[in-house]
């Protein structure tokens, strides 16, 4: 019987070379007692390292090919605490030189018990991933933060599991310490030791956010306490301090649940009841709800009602067209902004206010135009109090182009001016750069123009003075070609 020793703390290295040589000498699994360094042997006396066997003749200078995936498997369940695991996968290596598919008989003993191994690693590693809470170190305020943590694994997976925390935090300095090795990562590197380190107890601010964290994303109509706590098991709750609201917010769940439940029954979201309110008042005047009103006034009554895209949800109203009954010049530009969705009235905002200072800085009175837009809903993105314009998406711009359809139908304007890529996209279909078509002249149907520049607030954007200077200047001569279609 021959004795090999290994510290056996998780290194694939240590067994792969001694397996390596036991294998070359053509040594049996049977022949092999794997033991822990400075653990007793099968006859009881103290383990000595004995020195490797010399390769047998045939062996001698050939290397052990061995399939990937058994390399794979071998790496993970050598971190297994489990001490039968390296005479396990010696055994594995022997056969395999005869057995090459042996590792897809999923019904042989070895490698069942293999699987199993390589399972609970993958398990305790993906918790390592979950449940490590980092505490910060106070210290001087220099450009990278220092944090501590403290995991108890159930095996020796802090090598394998590191490089994922050093590609999450590498902007930080780091170090987890568990009883089975540490890890410590800085702007050098990642340095991991498979030494037991001392337990760390530190209590820090973060751990209070984490509760706050944790309580307010609980959902307790989701709440399934068994498939919580596989997921999130009881032993490591003592190092997670969310961990001690559990059995409350537990407890209280069911009380929850129903205030939640009375609570959506007497409060549906705001838009159901603007709605429903401006609905019943086209009702009440007759408006047809079903086909499109043969008046402007009445097709902006229905437009209050449109629910053709979820932008009304959060908008505050329908920011219909304004200007003549028939116009000959009908003016479209991208969508409500945020001043445009509370007044319910098209570029009266900042945009609004380039484009009338530059209408009038031309000679064209804007009480002569219908203006509107291709979206009808503003659509932004809540950031505290603000709310930030977001673009629309092509899906929003289609849902809106009934109503700009309509609005062209009922107006009959001889020259359509389209601001911006939204609006040419809704009038046109297509969509094709800006600087293709811009200030160009072209035909929308018999007897209609179509004409396309810039959206003023593409000029609001510019940062450079004399840019915007220069850019304000062609935007005036887009729209002097307004006048002199006119001429
Ligand atoms: N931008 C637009 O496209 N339309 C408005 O009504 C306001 C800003």
């Amino acid at each position: 019987m021959r004795t090999v020793f290994l510290k056996g703390r998780g290194d694939f290295t240590e067994w792969r070379d001694a397996a390596r040589a036991l294998l070359q000498a053509d040594v049996e699994p049977q022949a092999v007692d794997w033991r822990l360094a400075g653990e007793a042997t099968l006859l009881e006396g103290a383990g000595e390292p004995q020195p490797m066997p010399a390769p047998s003749v045939a062996a001698a200078g050939k290397a052990v090919a061995v399939p990937a995936a058994f390399l794979a498997l071998a790496q993970s369940v050598v971190c297994h605490t489990q001490p039968a695991r390296f005479a396990l996968l010696y055994r594995l290596l022997f056969r395999l030189r005869h057995e090459r598919q042996l590792l897809e008989i999923v019904s042989d003993a070895d490698v069942i018990e293999a699987l199993k191994l390589e399972k609970s690693v993958r398990r305790d590693s993906h918790k390592m991933k979950a449940f490590v809470r980092f505490k910060e170190v106070p210290g001087e305020k220099g450009p990278r933060r220092s944090f501590v943590a403290w995991f108890e694994p159930d095996h020796f997976i802090v090598a394998r599991t590191a490089p994922f925390f050093a590609r999450r935090f590498a902007d930080m300095d780091w170090l987890i310490a568990t009883p089975k090795g540490s890890a410590a990562f800085n702007a050098e590197g990642l340095v991991v030791s498979d030494q037991p380190a001392e337990k760390l107890d530190r209590q820090d601010v973060a751990d209070d956010l984490w509760r706050v964290y944790y309580a307010n994303i609980f959902n307790p109509a989701r709440l399934k306490v068994k498939a919580m706590t596989a997921e999130m098991p009881k032993k490591y709750w003592k190092n997670l301090p969310e961990a001690s609201l559990i059995p409350g917010l537990i407890a209280q769940a069911e009380e929850k649940v129903k205030e939640m439940a009375e609570k959506a029954a007497s409060q549906p979201p705001l838009f159901h009841a603007r709605l429903r309110e401006r609905a019943a008042t086209a009702l009440l005047s007759d408006l047809p709800l079903n086909a499109p009103a043969p008046t402007l006034a009445g097709l902006r009554r229905q437009a209050e009602c449109c629910t053709r895209c979820p932008l009304h949800c959060k908008a505050t109203q329908t920011v219909f067209g304004e200007g003549p009954d028939r116009a000959d010049i009908m003016v479209v530009g991208e969508q409500p902004g945020d001043q445009e969705d509370l007044a319910g009235r098209a570029f009266v905002g900042p945009a609004g206010k380039l484009f009338d200072g530059v209408l009038s800085e031309i000679g064209i009175d804007r009480q002569a135009l219908y203006v509107t837009n291709a979206v009808k809903h503003f659509k932004y993105e809540p950031r505290g109090k603000r709310r930030i314009h977001q673009k629309p998406n092509q899906g929003e711009i289609e849902a809106c182009r009934w109503w700009l359809g309509q609005e062209v139908d009922l107006v009959q304007p001889k020259l359509v001016v389209a601001m911006g890529a939204s609006a040419y996209f809704s009038l046109t279909g297509e969509k094709r750069p800006l600087s293709e078509v811009r200030g160009k002249m072209m035909s929308i149907g018999e007897d209609r123009r179509l004409l396309v520049t810039v959206h003023p607030s593409y000029l609001l954007r510019l940062q450079d003075g004399e840019v915007q200077r220069r850019e304000r200047q062609l935007f005036q001569n887009d729209l002097r070609g307004v006048i002199e279609y006119f001429m």
